[in-house]
C-alpha cells in the first residue's frame, strides 16, 4: 500500500461533518459547544485544520541545509525541514509502519529520520530509504511505496511557510487576502533590515479552548479592564502616557481600528494611537534605555536614529491569520490546540538582521515584557471563561454583538469592513470563515454569520 497517496477527504465515508450552522445566531451569538464540546473539537482538528492553509513556520528558523523544527497541523505532527538542496518542505511526523512519531526532538539538524521503534529510515524529503529485515515483506515490497505522508500544498509568503493537507484550496496569496499587505507593512517597517526569527520560543499551556486565545488577540475591548493592574503599575512608575494606556476606557474608541481582512483574517491596528508621535517615546523605561538612545542618535542622527529606535518597540499591530496564527507587536504567536479545553501557546521573538546590537537587545527586552506581564492577565480570563462555559449548560450562547448595530463601522473601497477597535467584528469574521471551511465551502459561497 502506498503510504503517501491522496489524502482522504474529510467528507469521506463515515464522516459526521455538517450541521454546524446551528451554532450561530444571526443576531450575534455563537454556541458554547464551540468552546466546550470535545466531539466538535475533534471535527475541527480533522476538517478545519485539514481543509485550509495552516501556518507552519518562518524560513529563518531553519537557516541551514537539514535544519528542522517540529510543528503541528491541528493535531497532525509535522516536521518543517530545509532539505539538503536548501528547499523548504513539510513532512508528516508519523511513521508509515505502525504510526510512531518519527522525530521526537523539537529542533535539530538531520539528513535522515530513523524511527525509534523498528528503525525504518527516511530522508528529510520524506523518501523511505531503508528498513531492517526487509525480506519478510516479500519480493514485491518497494521502499518508494512507504514514503512519509506530505501536505498536499506547501507555499511561502515572504518567508512565512504555510501548508494545506487538502489540495482543494485557493492559492496562498488568495487565502491571505487583505492580510498580505499587513504582513508587508510589518516586514517592511523600520530601517530596511530583514526580520529573522531564530530566538526560539516561549511556550506555555493554558486550560482554555484554543479559539478563546485566538479571539483575544483581536479584542480591543478588554485591555483597560483585564490589564488594569499592569497599566496602573506602568502609570505609577513611568507616567500616564506610556504603553497600552491609549486603549479606550471611556466613550472614545478612536483612533484605533478593527478590520476584517477577508477569509477570517483580521487586524486591530493600534498604530494611529501608538505611533501618533513616536513609538519609542511612548515605550516605558527599561534598563539601558538612555544609553541605547544616546548611542543610536549619535550613530544615525536625529531622524534616522529615531526611526531605528521606533523599530525596536512593538509594531502596533495585532494581525490574526486564520485559523491559529497571530502577529502581536514584534512577535509571532502560534496556537496548538491540545484538547477542547487545553491549548499550548508559542511566542516567537524576532530580530532584525544586521541591526545595531542595541536595537535587537531593546527589541528582546520589549518582547519579554508583554508575555511576562500581560499574558498572565489574559490567561486568567481565558481559563475563567472556560470554567464558566463548561459549568453552566443552561446558558448556551456567547455574545459577539459589539458594534453590530451602532452604525459606526464603514465599508472601505476594497469592500472590507472597518470598525472601532472595541468591536467584535473580528469574531464575526472568524466564524464566517470557520463555518465555510467546516462545511467544505471555503473556496465557494459564503455563509452569513451575524454580520
Ligand atoms: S513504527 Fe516506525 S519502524 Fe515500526
Ligand atoms: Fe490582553
Amino acid at each position: 500500500m502506498k503510504s503517501n497517496g491522496s489524502i482522504r477527504s474529510p467528507e469521506g465515508e463515515g464522516s459526521a461533518r455538517g450541521g454546524y450552522g446551528k451554532l450561530f445566531r444571526d443576531d450575534g451569538y455563537v454556541h458554547r459547544d464551540l468552546y466546550v464540546q470535545q466531539s466538535l473539537f475533534e471535527d475541527e482538528m480533522a476538517y478545519l485544520f485539514g481543509s485550509t492553509w495552516v501556518y507552519i513556520g518562518h524560513e529563518t528558523e531553519i537557516p541551514n541545509p537539514n535544519d528542522f523544527v517540529r510543528r503541528r497541523i491541528g493535531r497532525r505532527p509535522v516536521i518543517f525541514v530545509r532539505k539538503e538542496d536548501g528547499a523548504l518542505d513539510v513532512v508528516v511526523n508519523r511513521c508509515p509502519h505502525r504510526g510512531a512519531l518519527l522525530c521526537r526532538f523539537d529542533r535539530g539538524n538531520a539528513k535522515r529520520f530513523t524511527c525509534g521503534y523498528h528503525a525504518w529510515s527516511f530522508e528529510n524529503s520524506g523518501a523511505c530509504v531503508a528498513i531492517p529485515l526487509r525480506h519478510a515483506y516479500g519480493d514485491d515490497f518497494r521502499l518508494e511505496d512507504h514514503d512519509l505522508l506530505k501536505p498536499a500544498r506547501v507555499d511561502n509568503y515572504r518567508g512565512f511557510v504555510f501548508a494545506s493537507m487538502s489540495p482543494d484550496v485557493p492559492s496562498l496569496i488568495e487565502h491571505l487576502a487583505g492580510a498580505a499587505s499587513y504582513l508587508d507593512q510589518w516586514l517592511d517597517r523600520g530601517t530596511g533590515q530583514k526580520m529573522i526569527m531564530n530566538n526560539g520560543s516561549m511556550t506555555f499551556t493554558c486550560h482554555a479552548n484554543w479559539k478563546t486565545v485566538y479571539d483575544n488577540a483581536g479584542d480591543g475591548y478588554h485591555p483597560p479592564f483585564s490589564h488594569e493592574s499592569m497599566l496602573r503599575v506602568f502609570a505609577r512608575r513611568y507616567g500616564d502616557d506610556t504603553d497600552m494606556s491609549y486603549f479606550p476606557s471611556g466613550t472614545n474608541e478612536g483612533p484605533m481600528i478593527s478590520r476584517d481582512l477577508g477569509n477570517g483574517h483580521t487586524i486591530i491596528d493600534q498604530r494611529p494611537a501608538m505611533h501618533a508621535q513616536s513609538a519609542w517615546k511612548r515605550q516605558h523605561v527599561h534598563p539601558g534605555r538612555e544609553a541605547t538612545e544616546a548611542a543610536i542618535l549619535e550613530r544615525f542622527g536625529d531622524e534616522g536614529g529615531m526611526k531605528a529606535l521606533d523599530s525596536s518597540t512593538g509594531a502596533g499591530m495585532n494581525l490574526s491569520i486564520f485559523p491559529n496564527f497571530m502577529i502581536v507587536g514584534n512577535q509571532v504567536q502560534l496556537l496548538d490546540p491540545i484538547s477542547v479545553n487545553q491549548t499550548s501557546i508559542h511566542w516567537f521573538s524576532t530580530s532584525l538582521e544586521g541591526a545595531p546590537a542595541e536595537i535587537n537587545a531593546t527589541r528582546m527586552r520589549m518582547q519579554e515584557d508583554f508575555p511576562s506581564f500581560g499574558e498572565v492577565d489574559d490567561t486568567a480570563q481565558w481559563e475563567s471563561c472556560q470554567e464558566g462555559m463548561e459549568g453552566v449548560p443552561e446558558m448556551e450562547w456567547i455574545d459577539i454583538r459589539r458594534h453590530m448595530a451602532t452604525g459606526q463601522g464603514r465599508v472601505d473601497v476594497d469592500g472590507r469592513e472597518t470598525h472601532p477597535v472595541t468591536s467584535d467584528l473580528h469574531m464575526r469574521a472568524y466564524y464566517r470563515q470557520w463555518l465555510r471551511v467546516m462545511n467544505g465551502k471555503a473556496c465557494g459561497a459564503s455563509d452569513a454569520v451575524g454580520k
